[in-house]
């Protein structure tokens, strides 16, 4: 039994009136973007407004990868925050390497199991214990597009990667940047698995980047993947490499660049600028069909100390209340994890991405995103983007590339 803290006491404390502890948490998150950080501040109000004390603790880097590290060393230093950014399997991975707190009797008194689905209920927890708590859904595979550019060129957002390509190359010809990337190896991945639904199909994505299936891995499907991998760094502008992902998100939004594949926290960023959807930027999702799903959500770790753990409980219960819900993801370009926050105040992209999720629930097409860290754990992830991000980054062939990805795999298993 790792659930080594039990915020059962500390909670009925609080529901019963008010407290005399202080509550405390040092929140360790990489959400410094624009809308990143409008969207977390709402977490910090709310959390003070209960008498909280929050010590910040952001570690910039889109992705959470610089994140991960400082999380890593505060950890081995015997210092860990009271709570954590964290998601997908690496939720387990902490779990089983030094504990975390149990968050169930927060769960339970508030009806979480009621209101979640099962898929992403599922991810919050640790042998069966509540161990994390959701705060939204992302989804992955999202294409924006500037409308003007896209108006003043007579181009639809494509549907297929053949009709990317071809409206990639007429603006190239006219001397516009047909995509805005960030040169970093979570973008060079995000960009990879889009691919890798639109070209293979939900069933090939789930056998490639959740099975780990080698057979999909070496396949001719996989390898027209890189080729087509290849031919979207064609249509890249010379400085990609090292760009933030946000700083992609303005070429957008200034008319530097056509389009950005990337996930709907770059509709925060077009929101946080004053950006409306359908009059300034189009959304629509990537090439092919499915939806590639990144939930965000915070785990606690074991502290020692009333106010800390208080200071747990109460993050616990704020996360998950339908006001934070529906405030913070109007802020982030998510949707609410709650099912029963209604969407009346999300934009037309919400609202699409809320449809393709029911449908994707119930046709087999919901999957996780591999390259933000929901669809496997640590070893196999690294070792999939570190083959691509060489492969983008040099001339490698795709028939090197589906060798090198199988091996890798196999290697970090
Ligand atoms: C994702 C995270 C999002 C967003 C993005 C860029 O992994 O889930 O919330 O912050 O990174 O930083």
């Amino acid at each position: 039994m790792k659930l080594k803290t039990v915020l059962a006491a500390s909670t009925a404390v609080m529901m019963a009136g008010p407290v005399l502890a202080n509550p405390q948490a040092e929140v360790l998150h990489w959400w410094t973007s624009g809308g990143e950080a409008r969207s977390v501040a709402v977490l910090q109000e709310q959390f003070a407004a209960e008498g909280g004390t929050w010590t910040d603790m952001p570690v910039a880097g889109g992705g959470g990868d610089a994140a991960m590290t400082a999380l890593r060393a505060r950890v081995l230093s015997g210092n860990a925050p009271t709570a954590v950014q964290l998601k997908g399997p690496a939720i387990q991975e902490w779990y089983e390497e030094t504990g975390l707190a149990d968050i169930g009797a927060v769960a339970e008194e508030n009806g979480w199991a009621d209101v979640l689905p099962a898929q992403i209920a599922e991810h919050m927890k640790c042998e069966g214990e509540w161990c994390a708590a959701p705060v939204n859904v992302h989804r992955v595979n999202w294409i924006w597009g500037n409308k003007q550019i896209l108006d003043e060129h007579g181009i639809e957002m494509p549907t297929t990667w053949d009709e990317f390509n071809a409206a990639a190359a007429k603006l190239q010809e006219a001397g516009v940047t047909p995509l805005a990337h960030g040169g970093q190896a979570w973008q060079d991945a995000t960009v990879f698995e889009t691919v890798v639904l639109g070209i293979g199909g939900p069933e090939f994505f789930q056998q490639a980047l959740v099975d780990l299936d080698p057979e999909a891995l070496t396949s001719d499907t996989m390898k027209q993947v890189f080729d087509q991998m290849r031919t979207i760094r064609g249509y890249v502008d010379p400085n990609f490499s090292g760009r933030d992902w946000n700083l992609a998100t303005a070429m957008v939004m200034n008319g530097e660049a056509a389009f950005q594949i990337m996930g709907d926290w770059a509709k925060g960023e077009f929101l946080a600028a004053g950006k409306e959807p359908g009059t300034d930027f189009v959304c629509a999702q990537t090439p092919g069909n499915g939806f590639l799903y990144n939930v965000d959500s915070f785990a606690f770790f074991n502290v020692e100390g009333d106010d800390k753990q208080q200071g747990q409980a109460l993050l616990a219960r704020l996360i998950m209340g339908e006001d934070f819900q529906k405030t913070f993801n109007l802020n982030k370009g998510s949707i609410p994890a709650r099912t029963d926050v209604a969407l009346d105040e999300f934009d037309s992209c919400a609202v699409a991405s809320a449809e393709a999720m029911n449908a994707g629930a119930q046709d087999g097409s919901l999957l996780p995103s591999y390259a933000h860290g929901m669809a496997l754990r640590g070893a196999p992830a690294g070792a999939i983007t570190d083959v691509v991000t060489a492969h983008f980054n040099s001339d490698m062939s795709s028939d090197d590339a589906v060798q090198q990805l199988a091996d890798a795999v196999a290697n970090a298993m």
